[in-house]
């Protein structure tokens, strides 16, 4: 049942602590303070190139995943939804490594582009939260994210089970390959393990985005930037908000702004912007100061540390635990998808059955 909360995704929302430790602890020895892989049936180290793919929100969880096996473990991530992958017909260097993401393990797109990367000779890793499913079978290691059941259509845990084993395989693609000091190794650990409290602080953020879900329920059109690792959580962000209050978002790297989508700005189309601190708060803050010169009406997701610039420019801010930049794009995932379920309340929706949708989509 709903355990008292009056949906699914309440409920399925306030277990991201909860299921973020648990997945965890399946990876990082707590001894050692290390991730540990399950053997793989081949090397890391030698993997020329990662082809990561998946659909919705799975694979904008492999997409924040490929800024970190990227920057962390150095390796190329070729990154397409499987619905396109499945057709592209990519050249492939044998041996290379296909990662699959799939809460259900029974999407039908994703099985056929794990399919055919297999053909291809890809070795194939799945991160899954269905042990048993077709795609677990067909899988050469299956990495399980410990969400548990997720009932609601549209996805919460599960994502964040995701990312928190993305994270770690980046982390032990990275000591395989050798691009990791200890002492990165050991501060990325504990960023992870400080996971489960800081994203249970963010339960106590409850009125700041009920304040935000005022704006956005009134707006016909909402933009959602990033830059980053956010820009992927910007589209999380976009696509939860569509699912289940039916308001068309769009997501943008902060970036981009400047090459069109800013032509849309003015008092109707509400910015939700996902800008904390670190090495990218600049060039997002001038981005975002530019959609407000414009009349753009700016909701800002920071934390601690970047809350002074931002309070300059934004009209109303939701205002995180500070957190190690690598695992800051887990908390603001939480927050935006905090933040479709309040519109979702105001807007009076059936949020874990938006119309239009099932939660597995076994069907091209
Ligand atoms: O079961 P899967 O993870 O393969 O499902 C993928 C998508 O259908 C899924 O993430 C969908 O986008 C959700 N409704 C997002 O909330």
């Amino acid at each position: 049942g709903k355990d008292g909360y009056r949906h699914y995704m309440e409920k399925e929302l306030h277990e991201h602590p909860l299921v973020i430790g648990n997945t965890l602890r399946r990876m990082i020895d707590p001894a050692t303070r290390r991730v540990v892989l399950p053997d793989l049936p081949f090397d890391l180290a030698a993997v020329p190139r990662v082809t990561m793919t998946a659909c919705g929100s799975a694979f904008y969880a492999g997409m924040i995943g490929r800024y970190w096996l990227e920057g962390e473990a150095r390796l190329p991530v070729d990154a397409d939804v499987a619905s396109e992958l499945r057709y592209r017909e990519p050249p492939l260097t044998p041996g290379g490594l296909a990662l699959l993401i799939s809460q259900s393990g029974e999407t039908a797109d994703t099985l056929a582009a794990l399919r055919s990367l297999r053909e291809g000779g890809q070795h194939v890793m799945s991160v899954l939260n269905v042990p048993e499913s077709t795609m677990a079978r067909e899988s050469d290691v299956v990495l399980d994210t410990v969400a548990g059941p997720e009932i609601c259509v549209a996805s919460t845990k599960a994502f964040t089970a995701q990312l928190s084993v993305l994270a770690c395989v980046a982390i032990g693609a990275a000591r395989a390959r050798g691009t990791l000091t200890d002492a990165r190794e050991e501060e990325l650990v504990q960023a992870l393990l400080d996971l489960p409290g800081r994203a249970a602080e963010l339960f106590g953020l409850g009125d700041a985005i009920r304040e935000v879900a005022e704006v956005v329920a009134d707006a016909r059109d909402v933009l959602y930037l990033g830059r980053g690792a956010q820009f992927p959580v910007a589209l999380e962000g976009a696509l939860k908000l569509k699912e289940i209050s039916y308001i068309h978002a769009e997501a943008y790297a902060a970036g981009e702004m400047k090459h069109g989508p800013i032509a849309l700005i003015d008092r109707t189309v509400p910015v939700v912007a996902l800008a904390p601190n670190g090495r990218l708060f600049e060039k997002t803050a001038s981005n975002l100061q530019e959609a407000r010169a414009r009349g753009g009406r700016l909701m800002c997701f920071t934390d601690n540390s970047g809350a002074a610039r931002m309070a300059r420019i934004a009209e109303k801010m939701v205002v995180l635990p500070d957190a190690h930049e690598f695992t800051a794009p887990i908390l603001h995932s939480i927050a935006v998808q905090m933040l479709a379920y309040e519109v979702a309340l105001l807007k009076g929706t059936d949020v874990d059955q938006p119309r239009n949708l099932a939660k597995s989509v076994t069907v091209e």
